[in-house]
């Protein structure tokens, strides 16, 4: 979504946007210095021909004034292919900001937040592929956005939440390595009809009730998964929503495709960021709830202050939270901290990148 807020210099008229989008009010003195570090940011975008793209993920005084973009994984990845600015400041994890910089060589990429990474993308290395496709050789590749740059460099193409059933059914072939995130895996098998088996020794406490490689497993998967977990939507159960619905009986609950295949299976909605937003402001219910990162749910209440949203926060993305209004202004001022990806990987990480793009 674009935002016509990115484009106000002034403090004053930052400050109107956030007393009226910020659920809960902060005192005169943080609302003013909110609004004053956001107007420096705006006028130093305009001074350094930088664009601001935006996670949905991204706190909401960031978020309401000044990312010129805002959007989902994919659709920020389309912006960072389409931009034109010389600068680009990715307001979201390392991963994104990479991919940013896989699509534009020739352009500064600026991650205003040095260690702000991902546990999907911590979860697999580069040797680790290359090891799955020693064991299953010819086997293609897919593997989720949220990972680093030598990780994509070493698959066939890459997916988002948004498209993950689509890239797996766009490729020929009996069976397909998807990784690293088990839980999406394990959806796409269900949603796509496919069975599914993790080669890795299981690690988490919770995996015995799926078989890894041992009895039960498939002799001949169609997919074949890894253990990467997000650490928020790992945290989501089933009886959590059974109690949001024994006290909210009419509420519509929405759950992330990185939340387990039991709670996405319980959930009315399931879907990237963007189409949670979309169905929020599309449909009319009493109340919904939402499994996912928090800011969100705050953020679709700035926009949208009749909706009703419940939520669980007990768990925010340590590698979200980093991004902060404050970081973002040194950070711009002083050029850091830019993204770098060696050329060869880039150059074959491109390739998975752009393959998925061309599917939509
Ligand atoms: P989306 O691709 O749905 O925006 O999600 C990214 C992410 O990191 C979710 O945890
Ligand atoms: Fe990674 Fe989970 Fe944070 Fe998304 S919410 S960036 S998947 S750790």
């Amino acid at each position: 979504m674009r935002h016509e807020t990115a484009r106000l210099t002034t403090p004053t008229a930052l400050r109107d946007v956030l007393a009226e989008r910020l659920e809960d009010q902060p005192s005169d003195r943080e609302l003013q210095e909110k609004a004053e570090l956001a107007a420096e940011i705006n006028q130093l975008k305009q001074e350094q021909d930088a664009v601001i793209l935006g996670h949905n993920y991204m706190e909401p005084a960031l978020f309401h004034t000044i990312p010129d973009y805002t959007g989902s994984s994919l659709e920020l990845s389309r912006r960072a292919a389409e931009a034109e600015a010389d600068t680009i400041v990715f307001c979201g994890v390392r991963f994104m900001a990479e991919t940013a910089k896989i699509l534009n060589p020739n352009k500064t990429v600026l991650l205003p937040a040095e260690e702000a990474g991902c546990s999907l993308a911590e979860s697999i290395s580069a040797a680790d592929v290359r090891k799955l496709r020693e064991r299953y050789p010819g086997v293609p590749v897919v593997t989720y956005v949220n990972t680093y740059a030598d990780v994509k460099a070493e698959s066939d193409i890459c997916c988002t939440s948004s498209n993950a059933a689509a890239v797996v059914e766009s490729l020929d072939s009996d069976t397909v390595i998807f990784i690293p995130d088990e839980y999406l895996a394990k959806n796409v098998a269900q949603q796509t009809n496919k069975d599914i088996l993790f080669p890795q020794k299981r690690q988490h406490k919770d995996a015995e009730a799926a078989p890894a490689g041992g009895d039960g497993a498939p002799s001949d998967p169609d997919l074949i998964g890894w253990e990467g977990r997000c650490v928020v939507h790992d945290m989501f159960q089933v009886e959590d929503i059974e109690q949001a619905r024994q006290e909210h009986p009419n509420t519509v609950v929405l759950a992330h495709p990185e939340c387990s295949p039991e709670v996405v299976e319980a959930a009315d909605h399931s879907g990237s960021t963007s189409s949670m937003i979309d169905y929020v402001e599309n449909t009319d219910a009493e109340s919904y709830l939402l499994l996912t990162e928090c800011s969100m749910g705050d953020n679709i209440l700035g926009e949208n202050p009749d909706k009703n949203l419940l939520r669980m926060c007990w768990q925010r993305c340590p590698h979200m939270n980093q991004i902060t209004l404050q970081d973002t202004r040194r950070n711009l001022a002083a050029g850091q901290y830019e993204i770098d990806v060696a050329e060869d990987t880039r150059r074959r990480a491109l390739a998975a990148v752009e393959r998925m793009l061309d599917i939509g």
